[in-house]
């Protein structure tokens, strides 16, 4: 479906070109002045220089046009040169009508799908889940949704860390502590257990130990480096670790996920992409490529434009390692083997950039990747606490993501149970829906590549730019419909008709941008687009509430087009959230 400031564009262009100018002019943009009115115009001031005439003439002239047409309630020129516009209620009701009529509320699918795999999440086996892996999650979801709402098909990969000195850290401790495991049994033959010889709260014990004692004793470290040699190069008692530890690891990590509301499509992992190592150094020494400078493996991916010197990208080190820009690579070359995607979008801490910029000019010079095949990097920005620094707990520990999830939907428990009689079950699942809604749209609502402030007191207020008074204003319109219902009005039958207030016109204003600001977050990977249009149409629906007699309203007919506009509402509302990746309770 058009969308509306274009059907209005389409109006003004016909209206310069009739009054003689060039159609270009007609562009229309929504007013700087909305006590003035809705839409304007400036085409009138950019033609003035090639028309060699005042503005305030080409504006009266296109203005002359469009009088008596049905879409403008007002046209007006005034100084130096702007056109202000405003819409019938009739032009405003029927592109509502349009909207309520479409499945996917007037946002046209994209008529050429891509494949676009999706690089989010990134934990680690075997260490938690903090704060830091929150926002990929939380972000790369919301992308995944927003693709998908669009037509693409978007594939999410977790592409988990498990390719790491973690591996050789654990399986020292490991051996330190149960020596008399079989893993550690050079003559072992045959099968190894079947049962991982620790539990995931054993698991995220050994791996901080480890980690310290490693960074103390010079031996320890060596004998876990010589064990992730060793586990990366086929010893098979520490593969069978390294299984029990991806199986423990990835079922917690499910558990956590499922919780966050964000589901993968592949729980692929670095380690997937260490077969396809040896091919892709071959191939890019074949080709001239790669080529040895001080005892390592390089390619040269400087660029005569760089301001800065990029340093050549390292395949491999001089004792034949690779490195994590390898495993970027080869996992490059198993997603074009395995999907073919058209992009591939990597949500990682803005932390990262430049190891992204290695990889991608080292794919694309190497033809790794398809000329047309697009890499893009969306990096986010830290998390911080109120004083400004990095999220930490209390004790200014790493904060674990479940702690951080457990104290937000505490004190969501206490707000839901602080004003109503909400029996204790119950407020504990509201608790938990409406918590959600407060860590995501916390996060969503700041453009990704920015620091922000994980405000707990502020994210979980009803009020103000939260998630928790979208929910509000959600459970508000889902309470009026409950009510109408019970009083016998039926929904279906509900048709939208033209707005009778300013209140409700800027409602539906409002409204009838959800197609633009969807293509326009999509385009630019920016979730927060979304979050502020959210933020406005919930406070032009409570505006519109406070000063409309909804149940009351006598005339019924009249009762049934707000009803519509009700439920448009809240099919608009609940779309976004779920693209945001969370939802709303009945009643809080
Ligand atoms: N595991 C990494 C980390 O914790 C993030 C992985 C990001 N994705 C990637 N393809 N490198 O920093």
């Amino acid at each position: 479906m058009k969308k509306l400031i274009d059907k209005i564009g389409e109006e003004l262009e016909q209206a310069f070109v009739a009054a003689g100018y060039d159609a270009t002019y007609g562009k229309v943009t929504l007013s700087n002045r909305p006590d003035l009115c809705e839409y304007q115009c400036n085409g009138a001031m950019a033609g003035a220089k090639a028309y060699h005439c005042a503005p305030l003439q080409i504006a009266e002239k296109v203005v002359e046009r469009l009088q008596g047409n049905p879409m403008f309630l007002e046209v007006a020129a005034v100084k130096p040169g702007f056109i202000n516009l405003k819409l019938t209620p009739e032009a405003v009701g029927a592109y509502l009508r349009d909207m309520a009529a479409d499945e996917h509320l007037g946002c046209d699918r994209t008529v050429s799908p891509k494949t676009i795999i999706l690089d989010y999440g990134g934990p680690n086996v075997a260490k938690p889940l903090h704060v830091g892996h929150l926002r990929s999650a939380i972000i790369g979801e919301s992308i995944k949704r927003l693709g998908r709402f669009m037509g693409h098909t978007m594939i999410g990969d977790i592409h988990l860390g498990d390719w790491g000195l973690q591996m050789g850290l654990i399986i020292t401790e490991l051996r330190h502590r149960k020596p008399e495991l079989p893993y550690f049994d050079e003559n072992h033959q045959g099968e190894y257990p079947k049962e991982a010889p620790f539990t995931i709260s054993e698991l995220e014990e050994i791996y901080p130990t480890a980690s310290a004692k490693s960074k103390e004793d010079e031996a320890y470290k060596e004998e876990a480096m010589q064990a992730t040699y060793l586990v990366q190069h086929g010893h098979r008692g520490y593969q069978a670790i390294l299984k029990h530890i991806l199986q423990v690891s990835v079922t917690d990590l499910k558990r956590n996920y499922e919780n966050l509301h964000v589901e993968f499509d592949l729980w692929k992992g670095e380690s997937d992409a260490q077969p396809y190592i040896p091919g892709m150094v071959e191939e890019m020494k074949r080709q001239g490529f790669a080529y040895e400078s001080e005892g390592a493996l390089v390619v040269d991916i400087g660029e005569e434009t760089d301001a800065k010197e990029i340093p050549p990208c390292m395949l491999l080190k001089s004792d034949g390692a690779s490195l994590y820009t390898t495993t970027d690579l080869a996992t490059i070359v198993e997603r074009m083997k395995l999907y073919h995607p058209d992009e591939i979008i990597y949500v990682v801490d803005k932390r990262q950039e430049m190891h992204f910029v290695q990889v991608f000019r080292c794919a694309r010079k190497t033809g790794l990747v398809d000329a047309d095949t697009r890499l893009r990097f969306l990096g986010f920005g830290t998390m911080n606490g109120r004083d400004g620094k990095p999220f930490k707990t209390r004790e200014g520990g790493v904060m674990r993501l479940e702690h951080l999830i457990g104290d937000i939907n505490e004190e969501m428990y206490q707000k839901i149970r602080e004003n109503q009689e909400i029996p204790e079950e119950e407020a504990r699942r509201t608790a938990k829906i409406t918590g959600l809604s407060a860590i995501k749209y916390g996060d969503l609502s700041n453009q990704a590549s920015k620091d922000y402030v994980f405000d707990v007191e502020r994210f979980t207020s009803f009020e103000g730019d939260t998630g928790p008074y979208l929910l509000y204003t959600i459970v508000r319109i889902k309470s009026i419909l409950a009510k109408y219902a019970e009083q016998g009005g039926e929904l279906e039958q509900a048709v939208i008709q033209q707005p009778e207030s300013e209140a409700e016109k800027a409602l539906m204003l409002e409204a009838a941008k959800f197609n633009g600001v969807m293509e326009t977050a999509f385009t630019e990977i920016a979730p927060h687009k979304i979050c502020a249009y959210l933020y406005d149409l919930a406070n032009a629906f409570n505006k519109f509430y406070h000063e409309t007699r909804i149940l009351k309203e006598e005339e019924k007919e009249r009762q049934k087009g707000l009803i519509a506009l009700l439920l448009l509402c809240r099919r608009i509302l609940e779309t976004c959230i779920d693209i945001l990746g969370f939802e709303a309770p009945d009643r809080m």
